[in-house]
């Protein structure tokens, strides 16, 4: 699997039958180029109010059945100090498109967070050049903005009102700031064809992403798509051995969704080319209210409990703990 041309990686996904070579050698891979580390990131979701329209997404402004939240600057960089004495080497701000949080609310957080001793990651959406540039003054390392899909006709259905160019105008931009970039797709879109998922795998390879996140679509009750399927964890799993295989040394994160449609998903994925996963920090309060889709796992769990679950699986597969940074490794 040396050498793989769109045609091979189309034949690939669309034949099942070579699935567990595929996965495995999607393993060999990620212990050949980032060993048998895994990196942890505590994730904070700080506010589920979005100002966007995502189809699928069970945050998008128009669901009025949800109970929104903005978590207070000063909260937020005390669950990030509890991360860190976890253990925890990076911190994810997540949050829906949330205006509230202006690039000099967003600088003054990120400051108290870099006065501890992690990494941190953004996940907060499309935003200026100006506001990426003061982020990353402020000391922000990474930042996270999946594509969703390469297909430009199907990602202006299920983002009504935003820009497709745009999107790839803020992964070219954070690139430029010097950011780690991740980004990914979702797998099982309706109307997602297998010739796009492969250009998705293309297109991370070719924008040179650091890191990718890929999760099966799953449908939420108070979204457009609530009649859709589901999409399929194998396929979801495939895209995520090839990018391995094609990317070598990213990092690609054993995604949530994974395990919300296998019991043991994460695991699975840490098995076929994964090397992060990234627990969920915030207090229990607000995690049923981050319903980007249902069923998500960890709801009523709390910030040490997940840490305690997640160490203890990723050790029972004869995996370690990583205690650096976790930045791409060159
Ligand atoms: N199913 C699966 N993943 C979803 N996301 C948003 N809505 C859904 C859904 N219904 C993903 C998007 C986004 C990430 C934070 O969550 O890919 O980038
Ligand atoms: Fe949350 Fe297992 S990771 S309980």
């Amino acid at each position: 699997m040396e050498n793989l041309t769109r045609d091979d990686i189309i034949e690939l996904l669309k034949d099942d039958s070579q699935n567990k070579e595929l996965f495995s050698y999607a393993d060999e891979i990620r212990k050949k180029y980032v060993g048998d580390e895994v990196h942890l990131r505590g994730l904070i979701e700080f506010s589920n109010i979005c100002k966007r329209e995502c189809l699928y997404c069970g945050l998008r402004c128009e669901n009025k059945n949800i109970d929104r939240y903005r978590i207070s600057p000063e909260d937020i960089i005390l669950y990030a100090q509890k991360a860190v004495e976890m253990g925890y080497k990076t911190i994810v701000l997540q949050s829906g498109e949330d205006s509230f949080y202006s690039a000099e609310v967003m600088c003054e957080i990120i400051k108290g967070i870099k006065k501890l001793d992690a990494a941190l990651t953004l996940s907060i959406g499309e935003r200026s050049f100006e506001d990426y540039k003061a982020f990353k003054d402020a000391g922000a390392d990474r930042y996270l903005i999946r594509i969703e899909t390469t297909d430009k006709k199907l990602y202006e259905k299920m983002h009504p009102h935003a820009d497709f160019e745009n999107r790839i105008r803020c992964l070219k931009d954070l690139k430029k700031l010097g950011y780690e970039v991740g980004t990914g797709c979702l797998v099982g879109l309706p109307n997602q064809t297998i010739e796009s998922l492969a250009n998705d795998i293309l297109f991370f390879k070719e924008i040179n992403a650091d890191m990718i996140g890929i999760g099966p679509f799953i449908p939420h009750p108070q979204t457009p798509l609530n009649d859709e399927q589901s999409g399929n964890f194998t396929l979801a799993l495939k895209v995520m051995a090839l990018t391995r295989i094609i990317l070598k040394n990213i990092n690609i994160p054993a995604t949530t969704a994974m395990e919300t449609l296998n019991p043991n998903g994460r695991i699975i994925a840490l098995q076929s080319g994964a090397n992060v996963v990234m627990p969920n920090v915030t207090t229990t309060e607000y995690r049923a209210k981050y319903e980007i889709y249902p069923n998500k796992i960890c709801i009523n769990e709390n910030p040490t409990k997940c840490r305690t679950c997640i160490e203890n699986k990723i050790k029972s597969i004869g995996r370690k703990i990583s205690t650096d940074y976790g930045f791409r490794k060159n």
